[in-house]
């Protein structure tokens, strides 16, 4: 592997600039291999070298992948012109330049939202093509019903005229109003106005899965965790909904009870 500067290095995988890793070196706040530098314009080998800058280890991979429990309140995106964004529950040191919410959850959605600086994978995963499932957990206003799993399966018509494709949907066992839907297209509230589509509400939803990429029961809401690349393809494994729901409602449906 071919050597690169350590201020290219680090700028390329963190937020600092390199004036600002310029003076960070002059003040003893980065060591390379156990060592400080005070210069930052040596050569390193990118494979090898274990940076740290103050105090706090630089990843050698270029890319990152942050899956986010989102909590409400946040908007799914890097410009703060609408409130308080995702990009704030992501500690500094994790958050390279270029990074962005992969997708869109609503400002009062919760739930699995991929945090990402790799351009190609969110275009894949986002692509309309690739018809990534995505499974998420409602809770209604008014109990779920039956009809709905036909309903959803043909393609419901929202209240515009806008057609949906087809769409799963399964109450959860003795929880008359939570409910879990998978869908293989993103439209915009598409959740909620499919709900109101067919006379009920959603009071609050939550994503569950992105395609077999399942949020961990042990993250809660506003944590996050990085994922490495390899566990990223789970994303485009196949799912199965039904199993899905037999085998994670009670984890999921006690998120929302309390909400
Ligand atoms: N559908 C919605 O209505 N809202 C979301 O945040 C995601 C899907």
């Amino acid at each position: 592997m071919s050597s690169i500067r350590l201020d290219k290095f680090i700028s390329e995988r963190t937020e600092y600039s390199r004036s600002q890793i310029k003076e960070l070196a002059a003040r003893g706040q980065i060591k390379l291999d156990d060592a400080v530098v005070k210069r930052s314009d040596i050569k390193i080998d990118p494979d090898k070298a274990a940076v740290i800058v103050c105090g706090k280890a630089v990843s050698s991979d270029l890319y990152r992948y942050i899956l986010l429990n989102k909590p409400q309140g946040y908007v799914s995106s890097t410009d703060d012109k609408d409130g308080k964004t995702v990009m704030e529950l992501i500690p500094p040191e994790l958050r390279t330049k270029g990074m962005f919410p992969a997708g869109r959850l609503d400002k009062d959605s919760l739930g699995a939202l991929l945090i990402t600086n790799d351009g190609e994978l969110a275009h894949r995963m986002l692509s309309p093509k690739s018809h990534i499932p995505k499974i998420y957990i409602v809770k209604l206003d008014r109990p779920y019903e039956d009809k709905y799993v036909d309903i959803f399966k043909n393609g419901v018509e929202l209240k515009d005229g806008e057609m949906c494709l087809p769409a799963k949907v399964r109450n959860v066992e003795n929880c008359e109003k939570l409910a879990f839907i998978e869908l293989f297209e993103g439209k915009y509230h598409q959740v909620k106005r499919m709900f109101a589509a067919v006379g009920n509400h959603v009071e609050v939803l939550m994503r569950v899965s992105l395609g077999g990429l399942v949020l961990p029961e042990k993250l809660g809401f506003g944590e996050h965790m990085e994922l490495l690349h390899k566990d990223v393809e789970n994303l485009f494994l196949p799912t199965d909904f039904d199993l899905f729901c037999s085998r994670f409602s009670a984890v999921f449906s006690a998120n929302l009870i309390n909400k």
